[in-house]
């Protein structure tokens, strides 16, 4: 391993961060190029590029065309689900993009208006999203995982002047009808967009609500292309909801201008790509990863980008990813850990790989959740490339912690997620906020400010920003994650420290799951905590008590909570798993003691809190998991 180019790099940009920003401006084409690099005064931390002027989906689409790059692949869609392929030169991508963009313009849409995008893993998703950035509006992708209530909350939040939907999404055996989640969403929201633009999919068409619903197809066919509009580096971007600790959805905001400089510089220094090379996020563009890593770093930075929209098995089996590598020739993969055990699951030996030529593929990325050792010691030794784990967070907008193939540095120890980026002061924080130095684990916090492209604030909730990063660390942000920096500098990221739990590398709220069941009328109190699995890294497992006088069986009961938890969140939440207790255990204050459940559903020795009520709670718990009461070593 050689640290002396990661060491370097990082060293230049912590004696002058402003220098080295600067400096990375510099790929990025700017209608106004920012004479100001940082504006500490605003914002609850700061602002990158206060004084420079962009647009995204030029620096996306059509400057890459200006450049003579016009006849290369764009973006590849590959889909097993509809069975269907298709390809776009950047050309052909933009012209789409500039017609959609013509179509929103028509529809009244103008910079700063929001747009909510709710589409599957088709072309149209990635169009929309540039055709918003194209006119200066914001868009709000949500995941299609979600059920209608979650769609509502996001829509009553961002306020869209228009929704642009799928009539359904295809998973395996099934299809999901969006429509019907729309027209149910929008029954809940008191906000309502002016229009629907409803994009009609073979798989499963959609009857249109009249004076509402107009055809994506025939609107985008009945417009002109409109040119990019010049926006602040500034504005917003895109709003991207994520859980937080109570079920209602945090609006993380993404600004253009930083998002563009940090995009930019993370394909070249992390993912060592350049323009030309084949580029493949197996993820969604519902979540953060799918934003910056299928749609918009990859077209920044002059790549072919692969929209892949099936699973990594099923569709139709464990070689699925390796067909998608054989055929569109990769460079680098990037997925989550979660995907490769799917994989492992099924083809342990991977001998379908014996029937793909993956030769292009010189690296692959993970990140999502913590990947396990022994995953990616597989993967390394199956595919032959190394296997770089990444942390990150819909709040960051790309990687914390990584290896750099731009540097020479490839973190060779299964189980760390690499080292700081130029742009972060990690460090492991105590209780009380004081360094803790290496190889102790504490809370992972970044010293202010953070670099651009990470969360400059919350949608429209500035105040919630300062309380859910910033007020338990003065000068840090706090990530949330517990973690561990040895003594090379690779930094071990361990879990969370509240209650958001990964369960597929899909971020959820246990907090939120937990309003969900304590609404049902038989319920007098509820715990939700993420037990572990083989396959999903986490999944969601609730325990609750009933009112007294309920006579009704509880399995019945389960039944429901299970239920409720998938038509108001969905099933994303794979919530599969409530059993019912005589009592939680709590401390005397009244504390749930959600760790000591998680001990006992894992397997693992509980030691008797000190602070616990009552000692025989914790073995009721361990009988309704049918599971031992281990004693501490
Ligand atoms: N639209 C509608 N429903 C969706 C959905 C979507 N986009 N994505 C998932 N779901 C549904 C699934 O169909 C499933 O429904 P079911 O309960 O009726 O079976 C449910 O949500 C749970 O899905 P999931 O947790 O993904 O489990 P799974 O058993 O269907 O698949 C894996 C397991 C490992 C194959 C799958 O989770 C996977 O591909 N994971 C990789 C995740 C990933 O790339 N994350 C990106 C973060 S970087
Ligand atoms: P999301 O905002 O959905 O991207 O989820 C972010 C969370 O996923 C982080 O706070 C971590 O808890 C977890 N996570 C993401 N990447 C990693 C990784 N490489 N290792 C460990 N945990 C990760």
């Amino acid at each position: 391993m050689t640290a002396s180019g990661y060491d370097a790099a990082y060293a230049t940009w912590k004696s002058n961060p402003e220098a080295w920003w600067a400096d990375a401006a510099r790929a990025v084409h700017w209608d106004a190029a920012p004479q100001r690099i940082f504006d500490p005064a605003a914002g609850p931390y700061g602002r990158w590029f206060p004084d420079a002027a962009l647009n995204l989906a030029y620096n996306c689409l059509d400057r890459h065309i200006a450049a003579g790059r016009g006849g290369q692949t764009a973006l590849i869609w590959d889909s097993p689900l509809a069975g269907a392929q298709a390809r776009f030169t950047y050309t052909a991508l933009r012209d789409r993009v500039a017609r959609v963009a013509g179509a929103l313009s028509g529809l009244g849409v103008t910079r700063g208006d929001r747009v909510v995008i709710y589409l599957p893993m088709v072309p149209e998703a990635v169009i929309s999203m540039l055709a918003c950035a194209r006119i200066g509006a914001i868009h709000s992708v949500v995941f299609g995982g979600f059920a209608a209530p979650e769609l509502a909350a996001r829509i009553e939040d961002a306020k869209p002047k228009v929704i642009i939907a799928a009539s359904c999404g295809i998973e395996p055996g099934r299809i999901v009808p969006y429509k019907p989640l729309l027209d149910a969403a929008l029954a809940r929201s008191t906000h309502q967009p002016s229009q629907c633009l409803i994009l009609q999919r073979e798989a499963g068409p959609a009857a249109l609500t009249a004076g509402r619903d107009l055809d994506f197809a025939a609107a985008e066919a009945a417009s002109s292309a409109v040119a990019p509009v010049s926006v602040a580096a500034t504005d917003p971007l895109y709003i991207l909801y994520t859980s937080g600790t109570t079920g209602k959805p945090k609006g993380i905001v993404r600004d253009g201008g930083g998002y563009a400089v940090a995009l930019l510089q993370s394909m070249r220094l992390i993912y060592g790509l350049k323009p030309g090379d084949v580029f493949w996020t197996a993820s969604d563009v519902g979540w953060v990863v799918g934003h910056s890593y299928i749609v918009y770093a990859p077209l920044l930075a002059g790549c072919t980008t692969i929209l892949y929209e099936g699973k990594p098995v099923g569709t139709p089996d464990a070689g699925a990813f390796w067909r998608v590598c054989a055929a569109h020739r990769p460079r680098v993969l990037f997925t989550a850990p979660t995907a490769l055990r799917a994989i492992r699951q099924q083809d342990p030996e991977a001998a379908l790989l014996r029937h793909h030529d993956i030769g292009a593929l010189e690296a692959l990325f993970l990140a999502g959740e913590r990947c396990d050792p022994p995953t990616a010691i597989w993967a390394r030794e199956k595919l032959g490339v190394p296997v770089i784990d990444h942390w990150w967070q819909t709040e960051t907008g790309w990687p914390i912690t990584a290896g750099f193939r731009g540097l020479g540095l490839f973190p060779a120890k299964p189980g760390t997620g690499g080292r700081p980026a130029p742009g972060w002061d990690l460090q492991v924080l105590d209780e009380h906020g004081t360094p803790t130095g290496q190889g102790a684990t504490g809370n992972l916090a970044i010293r202010l400010p953070l670099p651009p492209g990470a969360a400059p604030t919350l949608w429209q909730d500035e105040a919630g920003f300062h309380r859910s990063y910033l007020s338990d660390f003065p000068g840090w942000y706090r990530s949330g994650d517990a973690g561990m920096i040895d003594a090379d500098g690779d930094v071990s990221v361990m879990g969370r420290t509240d209650d958001i739990i990964n369960v597929a590398g899909h971020r959820l709220s246990t907090g939120a799951m937990e309003e969900v069941l304590a609404a049902h009328p038989d319920i007098a109190e509820c715990a939700v905590i993420g037990a572990a699995d083989a396959l999903k890294g986490q999944v969601p497992l609730g325990l609750f008590v009933l009112k007294s006088g309920v006579v009704r069986p509880a399995d019945e009961i389960a039944t429901e909570l299970v239920a409720l938890v998938r038509a108001r969140i969905g099933p994303v939440a794979a919530f599969r798993d409530a059993r019912a207790v005589a009592r939680l255990p709590k401390t005397r204050s009244g504390k749930i003691l959600r760790a000591s459940i998680r001990r006992i559903a894992d397997g693992e020795a509980c030691p008797i809190p000190p602070t616990i009520e009552d000692p025989a709670t914790l073995e009721d718990v361990a009988r309704a998991l049918g599971k031992p009461m281990l004693p501490p070593q």
